[in-house]
C-alpha cells in the first residue's frame, strides 16, 4: 500500500534528522537499555534481536553481555552510529536495515527479542507485536519499554505533535504501547504470558532554555516541528509550550530542570 510506503519514508527521515545519539548522551537514556537487559538476564549464548535499536541503546549492552545480538532498523544512518558505537565499546552486533513490519527471519530464530522506544513507533502495532512474537523461540524472553501516555514524554508528545501534521489513520498512536490493556491486547493469541512494570529515568537539562535547544536541534520529530513552525512564524510560541512542558514535570532542584519521564516495561515469556 502506498500510504504505508510513505509513511515509513517519512519514519526514515524524520529519525534521521537531527543528531539522536546527541540527545541520548545528553540524557544519559543509554542507561535504559542497559536496566532492559539486565532485568531479562541477557546471557553468553543467548541469540537477541534488538527491533527499532536506532543507535543500539539495548543491542550494545546485550553484546556487551556476551550474547549473539542482531539490531534492526529502518533507519541507515542511525545504524551508522550504531555501528560506531558498537566498535567504540568493543563489542560485535550484525546490523540489519529492515522494517519490523516484516522482518526477514524465520520463525523461532531468537531466544530475546527486546526493544527500547521503538516498536511504540512502527505504525500498525498489531503486526509488530505479531513479528516480534513470530521470531521469537518457544521458551524465549521478550521485553520492550515504551514511554507511558500519562508520563512525562506523553506530555511530550501532544505538545509538540500540536505542531506537526495530524498522523494519518494508519498510524496507531506510539503512546499506547506504553498502555497495559492495550499491549494485552496487542499480545493476545501469541502464546506470550505478558507482566508489567512501570520505571522512570529522570532526564535532566541544564535548564528550560536548554532542553527546548537540545530537542530543537538533535531530536527529529521536535527539529521537524521546528522547521514547520518556523515556516508559519510560530517558532516563540512552540519554545514557549516546550518551556511550560518542562516547567510542569520538573521536580524543581535549582536552576536545573529535572523530571521523571514515566515507561512501561513490558516482559514475557513465549510458551514452550
Ligand atoms: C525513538 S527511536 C528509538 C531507538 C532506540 N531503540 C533507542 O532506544 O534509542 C525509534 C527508532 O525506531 C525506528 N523505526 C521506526 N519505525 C520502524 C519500523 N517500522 N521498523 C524498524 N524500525 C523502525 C526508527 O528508525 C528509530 O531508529
Amino acid at each position: 500500500m502506498q500510504e504505508l510506503l510513505d509513511v515509513k519514508q517519512a519514519a526514515r527521515t524524520t529519525w534521521q534528522t537531527g543528531d539522536y545519539d546527541a540527545m541520548m548522551r545528553q540524557e544519559h537514556l543509554y542507561g535504559v537499555g542497559q536496566r532492559l537487559v539486565r532485568r531479562l538476564g541477557v546471557a553468553p549464548g543467548d541469540r537477541v534481536l534488538d527491533v527499532c535499536c536506532g543507535t543500539g541503546n539495548a543491542a550494545i549492552p546485550a553484546a556487551a553481555a556476551g550474547a549473539q545480538v542482531t539490531g534492526l532498523d529502518l533507519a541507515p544512518a542511525m545504524l551508522d552510529v550504531a555501528a560506531r558505537r558498537a566498535a567504540d565499546a568493543g563489542t560485535s552486533v550484525e546490523w540489519v536495515e529492515g522494517d519490523l513490519e516484516e522482518l526477514p527471519f524465520d520463525d523461532g530464530s531468537f531466544d530475546v527479542v527486546l526493544s527500547t522506544f521503538g516498536a511504540m513507533f512502527a505504525p500498525r502495532h498489531e503486526v509488530a507485536a505479531d513479528e516480534m512474537a513470530r521470531v521469537l523461540r518457544p521458551g524465549g524472553r521478550l521485553g520492550d519499554c515504551s514511554w507511558t501516555p500519562e508520563g512525562a514524554i506523553g506530555d511530550f508528545f501532544r505538545t509538540v505533535g500540536a505542531y506537526l501534521p495530524p498522523l494519518p489513520a494508519i498510524v496507531d498512536p506510539p503512546p499506547l504501547w506504553g498502555d497495559e490493556e492495550h499491549v494485552s491486547e496487542l499480545f493476545e493469541g501469541t502464546g506470550i504470558a505478558l507482566e508489567f512494570d512501570r520505571e522512570a529515568w529522570d532526564i535532566g537539562h541544564p535548564s528550560t532554555d536548554a532542553a527546548v535547544d537540545c530537542y530543537t536541534t538533535t531530536f527529529g520529530p521536535v527539529v521537524e516541528a521546528r522547521m514547520l513552525a518556523e515556516e508559519a512564524g510560530s517558532l516563540p510560541r512552540l519554545r514557549e509550550d516546550m518551556r511550560a512542558l518542562f516547567a510542569r514535570h520538573d521536580r524543581e532542584d535549582g536552576e536545573r530542570v529535572v523530571f521523571p519521564a514515566e515507561y512501561l516495561v513490558t516482559t514475557g515469556r513465549k510458551q514452550p
